[in-house]
């Protein structure tokens, strides 16, 4: 299978898991990138059966919308039962390195309010140790030369993502040569550095399931 067929078979897996639970007024978490894409293109067959969703951005925004599935604001909303999205890497935690598409922040902001965060990638996500995909980290743009500075007393190699500006106005440094033994320690210390917006490690609050597409088949991993 192509990485493409098994993103959407995972995409089809989250469907056929969540949508059984759904209420009329059900409203869904949505992510951002090429694997949420599919999920949202297969979700939209099942229109009527939940009431809209959140995003987690503009594009996925927009292709909700396409679709006719009504988009709603965050605080508006009481409860979200579900948030699905993909990743850029996972280890057997269910921690994520995520922001591969700059949507980091609110990604973030939607899993940590959702009840249960549902994870769709396909094998090559999975990893022994989270950090061969460079960590993006969103940062207020004049702060960027301080948190650079920052990061490396860290360990890290940070690097400017030219000509990227998030949905929420600011800019992104994608850190290399990490090798993260204790991500929800480095979660935490890289949200200290004054001037850092968030960054990728989806370690405090993990995905609860991730559907991985292999070669050999979806596999359901639980934390
Ligand atoms: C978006 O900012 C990211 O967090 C994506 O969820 C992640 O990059 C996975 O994207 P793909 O599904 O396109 O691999």
């Amino acid at each position: 299978m192509t990485p493409d067929e098994l993103k959407l078979a995972v995409a089809k897996a989250a469907v056929d898991y969540v949508v059984p639970k759904l209420e009329s007024d059900s409203i869904i978490g949505i992510g951002t990138g090429s694997t949420a894409n599919y999920f949202i293109d297969l979700l939209a067959e099942h229109k009527g059966k939940f009431e809209g969703a959140v995003s987690s951005s503009k594009a996925s925004t927009e292709r909700l919308e396409k679709h006719g599935i009504p988009v709603y604001g965050l605080n508006g909303v009481e409860v979200l039962g579900f948030y699905i999205d993909g990743a850029d890497e996972s280890n057997h935690k269910l921690q994520l390195i995520k922001g591969g598409g700059g949507a980091l922040t609110r990604e973030k902001i939607v899993a940590a309010c959702s009840e249960v965060f549902v994870c769709i990638a396909d094998e090559s996500k999975w990893v022994e140790t989270l950090g061969k995909f460079p960590l993006p980290v969103e940062v207020i743009p004049m702060a960027r030369a301080y948190v650079q500075t920052e990061i490396k007393r860290l360990g890290g190699k940070p690097v400017y993502r030219h000509g990227f500006v998030t949905d929420n106005g600011n800019e992104i440094l994608d850190v290399h040569d990490l090798d993260i033994q204790n991500a929800i320690e480095l979660e935490k210390q890289l949200n200290q550095i004054t001037g850092v917006v968030t960054n990728g490690l989806f370690a405090a609050r993990p995905a609860d399931i991730l559907f991985l597409g292999t070669q050999k088949g979806v596999e359901v991993k639980k934390a």
